[in-house]
């Protein structure tokens, strides 16, 4: 399983990026609102900085709207992904888009039919967002080895990207359930790289090191 970065914040991402562990990011009209920048300028920066899979989000309802964004989304950068929500509308964006060789991440999908009908539109990712579900009381992890094993069945190329994650343990089923992707928060990214053992180990190490040789 990859990761992607959910989030639009530029030092955030150049920190994450050096660290070599992400092939993408994922933004959201929420989450651009969050940095008060202009949407073009943010995503341009995140792509000067991510190679990889940059996801950047329609504002349109209608399909008509969300063609013409997604065409100037695509035309920032050989990365960018046009991520559209799933609605009949967006279903009939991402089937306009895919003829033209633009890449699409179909968001906001809470159910395996509106994964299906997704991937059948084309999209080249979709995004069962688990968080949500678990917090009205469904289990999103279901959702995802749900998708995963319907896509495997029908050999089904659009990729599962487990979204709305909110802690390491996420991580690891999402990874389990056959998610190809979880798109993280930085703060989860930071939980999964930190264990206190670790940070004991080098601790002791050090002062091991010192006894004998000194600083
Ligand atoms: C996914 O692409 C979304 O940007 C994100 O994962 C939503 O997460 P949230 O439910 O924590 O807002």
């Amino acid at each position: 399983m990859k990761f992607f970065l959910d989030t639009a914040n530029i030092d955030e991402i150049k920190a994450v990026n050096d660290m070599g562990v992400i092939s993408g990011v994922t933004t959201n009209p929420s989450l651009i609102a969050k940095e008060g920048k202009d949407f073009k300028e943010t995503i341009k920066e995140i792509a000067s900085i991510v190679d990889g899979a940059i996801s950047g989000e329609v504002n349109s309802d209608d399909a008509e709207g969300m063609i013409k964004e997604g065409r100037e989304i695509a035309a920032i950068h050989p990365n960018m992904v046009v991520k559209i929500p799933m609605t009949a509308e967006g279903l009939k964006a991402v089937k306009v888009l895919t003829k033209e060789g633009i890449k699409t991440n179909v968001t906001l999908v809470f159910s395996a039919t509106q994964a299906l009908l997704a991937a059948r539109a084309g999209a080249t990712y979709v995004s069962p967002f688990l968080g949500r579900l678990d917090d009205i009381s469904t289990p999103g992890m279901d959702l995802i080895r749900t998708i995963a094993e319907i896509f495997a069945i029908h050999n089904i190329e659009t990729e599962i990207i487990a979204a709305s994650v909110r802690n390491p343990i996420h991580v690891i089923d999402a990874a389990l359930a056959g998610a190809d992707i979880a798109t993280v928060p930085t703060k989860v990214v930071n939980q999964m790289l930190k264990h206190p053992l670790t940070d004991q180990g080098i601790e002791k190490f050090k002062k091991d090191w010192e006894a004998t040789f000194g600083k």
